[in-house]
């Protein structure tokens, strides 16, 4: 497979092969950028990119396609979902519109548990099937790559399920995908906390991961759910096995998770609505030795549930990276569509525009340690790349909050 691309509008990337790091404060807002460019892909890869000066002028053995006033953007990748579910909550939605909240409703037996007797009661090529769907609706809004979630099945063999539905997906289609065991999402009803932390993670994780399904860990951290001694103890469980933390921390109050998931050395945070001063500096220290986990923001939840946004800009302004996903799940997310959150990042959290693009792509792809396979347009990378249709300035894109202007993704080049 050879491809050039011709007369592009602009190429958001760059000619040289260097930069695989996290994007840090204004570093955000300094993509590089090639206009009237072109591009060429190999074997699923980024060959070489330059201004069509630069053009080399045999097209022997090339494909060329002339992709006249598109911009050529890297791809979004969705660093955190639940995209493995049976059934929406639609029911939820209506009770939340009478004045309950999520948190009224979670308390009643509702909220995950819901989601849980409903995904028990699916089999597994029935999950497999509505997971296809939701990647290709989430492609066709410019997603390349996701991280999905299991966590709606609170047993060992709903969560094994789960797992093995996101492996199934990963051979059945192209997207790069990775599975995280999200065993301690919500409290099963009638269990004991502390008995149920110790099979989580004392029996079921071991033996999903020895079944090769688990490539991260997470929890929710949160006040009526899981603790910080309960975090401390899955990462360091995870760790053994030399998996990596991402937690759900700090959606609804402070109780101490940003610093416990650095203590866990945590490759993300994600949530972060509540964050405290204590919880900003110690992200600040932990990145100035090195050592900080990606802070990820999902403002399609803030949107949802109408509770605050993560102090992006704030984050930002203090010299932080950030990354934003998705969070699409049927309680406090359901939607996979990141040009809205590039929408959201930019007019509920003031992100500037290309603050947004390296939010979903360089650091997203940091926060699944895929910072040297994707989320950069330069050479080496595998091409995860999004087509605009034809614009003047690729702002259209968090500019129109519905329309969609992305002609194609391509995964691997294709
Ligand atoms: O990231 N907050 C915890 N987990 C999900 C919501 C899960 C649900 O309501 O089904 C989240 O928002
Ligand atoms: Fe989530």
């Amino acid at each position: 497979m050879r491809i050039r691309y011709t007369h592009l509008a602009g190429v958001v990337g760059s000619p040289e092969g260097l930069e695989t790091g996290a994007l840090c404060g204004p570093q955000m807002n300094d993509l590089p950028i090639v206009r009237d460019a072109f591009v060429e892909l190999v074997d699923g890869k980024i060959a070489a990119l330059g201004s069509m000066t630069d053009c080399p002028e045999s097209d022997a053995g090339w494909d060329i396609r002339t992709a006249k006033g598109q911009w050529m953007l890297p791809g979004f990748v969705d660093s955190h979902t639940h995209l493995v579910h049976a059934a929406d909550r639609v029911a939820e939605f209506r009770m939340r519109l009478d004045g309950a909240s999520y948190q009224e409703i979670s308390a009643a037996g509702g909220g995950i548990l819901n989601s849980a007797a409903a995904l028990e009661k699916m089999d597994e090529s029935a999950l497999l099937d509505a997971l296809l769907e939701r990647l290709e609706l989430a492609r066709s809004t410019g997603t390349v790559a996701a991280e999905i979630k299991s966590g709606y099945g609170l047993t060992f063999e709903a969560e094994r399920k789960m797992l093995r539905v996101v492996r199934a997906a990963q051979s059945a289609q192209s997207l790069p995908l990775w599975a995280t065991f999200l065993g301690l999402h919500a409290l099963p009803k009638d269990q004991n906390l502390d008995h149920f932390v110790g099979e989580a993670i004392d029996r079921w994780l071991p033996a999903l991961a020895d079944e090769g399904l688990v490539d991260f860990v997470d929890l929710f951290c949160e006040a009526g759910y899981f603790r910080t001694f309960d975090l401390l103890r899955l990462a360091e469980a995870a760790d053994r096995r030399g998996i990596r933390l991402k937690a759900h921390t700090n959606q609804f109050h402070s109780i101490g998770g940003v610093s416990a998931s650095i203590q866990a050395k945590a490759l993300s945070v994600d949530h972060l609505e509540v964050l405290s001063d204590e919880d900003l500096s110690a992200l600040k220290t932990a990145w100035s030795q090195g050592i900080g986990p990606m802070p990820v923001a999902l403002p399609h939840c803030s949107l949802f549930l109408n509770i605050p946004y993560a102090p992006g800009r704030a984050m930002i302004d203090a010299g932080l990276p950030l990354a934003l996903a998705s969070d699409c799940n049927p309680g406090s997310s359901p939607s996979s569509d990141l040009r809205m959150v590039w929408s959201l990042a930019t007019s509920q959290m003031k992100l500037r525009v290309d603050e947004g693009l390296a939010a979903l792509t360089a650091n997203a792809a940091y926060a699944l340690g895929a910072q040297e396979r994707m989320g950069r347009i330069q050479p080496g990378m595998e091409a995860h790349v999004l087509l605009t249709k034809p614009m003047t300035d690729y702002a259209q894109i968090p500019y129109f909050t519905s329309e969609n202007y992305i002609a194609q993704t391509l995964i691997y080049g294709q």
